[in-house]
C-alpha cells in the first residue's frame, strides 16, 4: 500500500530499536507507508498523539527492525527511515537502541546517552545520500546533536527515577550521559579478542545499529539523539560466559518498559523545544558548507 503524506505533521519522531516495536502510551491517529526514493522503510510509520501540559503534541514513530523482528542490522533501509521521516515533516529523532556494556560500571539495565561513535560497519551498508549526482562530506565529529543531547540528558535522569516497574527500587538503573559507541557489523556477536580491543579504543557500549542511521540524519539536517538500554557485558568480562541472544532477551522485556516510559516522558517537552527554536539549530543547515558539486 502507498500512501501519501502531508508535510509538516510532526516536529519529531521516535526510532523503536530491539524489544520497542510500538509506544503503547500514545494514542495512534493513523499509520502511513511512505515510499521514498531509497525503497519503503523498515516499518508503517505510525503518527500518533501525544498530551503534555502545553497541548497535544503528534509524533511519528518507526520500528528499525520491522514489527515483527525481522529485518537484520546489515539489512535496516536506514535511507529510506531517515527519508520517510524528513517527508513527514520530522526534525529531531530519539532513538532507541539495546547495547552491550564495555565497562563494568554500566551495568545491564543502565540507560547511555552517547556521546562518540566508532564505526565498525564493514562498508556494506548504504549509508549516504551523497554517492551519485552530489559529493558531500557531512561533519560528522559530533556524530549526535549536542543540543538535542543536552536537552533530553536531564529529562531521561527524571523519567528513569519516576518509572513504577523497577525490579529492585532501593537500586536504579544509571543514566550515562555521555559515552563511546562502538557500532559492530554483526549479525554474530564479538570476539573476546574484539571486545577487548573496543576497551582499549575507549568504547563504552557496542551495538549494531546507531551507523549508518546516525549519518544519515546527519546529512537529512534533521536532529538525531541515541537513548541506549544496556543488556549485556559482552564478551570481555572474565570469569563469565560471553553474551548470548537469551541474556539479551531477558534485560531486554525490562529495558522495553523503561525505554517506553522515558519516551512517554521526554517527548513532549523534546517536541515544545523543537518547535520554539531552542533544539535542533545545529542540524538544520548542517550541510550548509558540506557540499563539493557546484550546486
Ligand atoms: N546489542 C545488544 N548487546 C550487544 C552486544 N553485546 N554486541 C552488539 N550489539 C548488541
Amino acid at each position: 500500500e502507498l500512501t501519501l503524506v502531508a508535510r509538516n505533521v510532526t516536529e519529531k519522531g521516535v526510532i523503536g530499536g530491539s524489544g520497542l516495536y510500538k509506544l503503547d502510551n500514545l494514542k495512534v491517529e493513523r499509520t502511513v507507508n511512505p515510499v521514498t526514493p531509497w525503497g519503503a522503510p523498515s516499518s508503517p510509520i505510525t503518527i500518533a498523539s501525544l498530551e503534555t501540559p502545553n497541548g497535544k503534541v503528534t509524533l511519528a514513530f518507526l520500528a528499525r527492525h520491522g514489527l515483527n523482528h525481522s529485518i537484520p542490522p546489515s539489512r535496516v533501509p536506514a535511507r529510506a527511515n531517515i527519508a520517510a521521516l524528513k517527508h513527514l515533516g520530522v526534525k529531531a529523532i530519539v532513538a532507541f537502541s539495546a547495547v552491550g556494556s564495555l565497562r563494568e560500571e554500566v551495568r545491564p539495565g543502565d540507560i547511555v546517552i552517547p556521546d562518540q561513535v566508532i564505526d565498525r560497519t564493514k562498508g556494506i551498508r548504504k549509508s549516504t545520500y551523497f554517492d551519485e549526482v552530489m559529493v558531500g562530506h557531512a561533519m560528522f565529529g559530533e556524530p549526535f546533536d549536542v543540543e538535542l543531547r543536552d536537552f533530553i540528558g536531564p529529562l531521561v535522569k527524571e523519567a528513569i527515577s519516576s518509572f513504577q516497574d523497577h525490579v529492585n527500587a532501593d537500586d536504579l538503573p544509571k543514566l550515562h550521559d555521555k559515552g563511546t559507541l562502538v557500532v559492530m557489523e554483526g549479525p554474530q556477536f564479538s570476539t573476546r579478542a574484539e571486545s577487548n580491543m573496543y576497551r582499549q579504543w575507549g568504547g563504552d557500549i557496542i551495538n549494531m545499529s546507531a551507523i549508518p542511521e546516525s549519518k544519515l540524519a546527519r546529512e537529512a539536517e534533521l536532529s538525531y539523539a541515541l537513548v541506549c538500554t544496556s543488556t549485556d557485558y559482552d564478551a570481555w568480562r572474565v570469569g563469565h560466559a560471553p553474551v548470548t541472544v537469551e541474556e539479551v532477551m531477558k534485560t531486554l522485556h525490562t529495558n522495553a518498559a523503561l525505554s517506553k516510559h522515558i519516551a512517554a516522558t521526554i517527548l513532549g517537552a523534546v517536541h515544545d523545544a523543537v518547535k520554539a527554536g531552542k533544539v535542533g539549530t545545529q542540524a538544520a543547515g548542517a550541510m550548509k558548507y558540506s557540499l563539493m558539486t557546484p550546486h
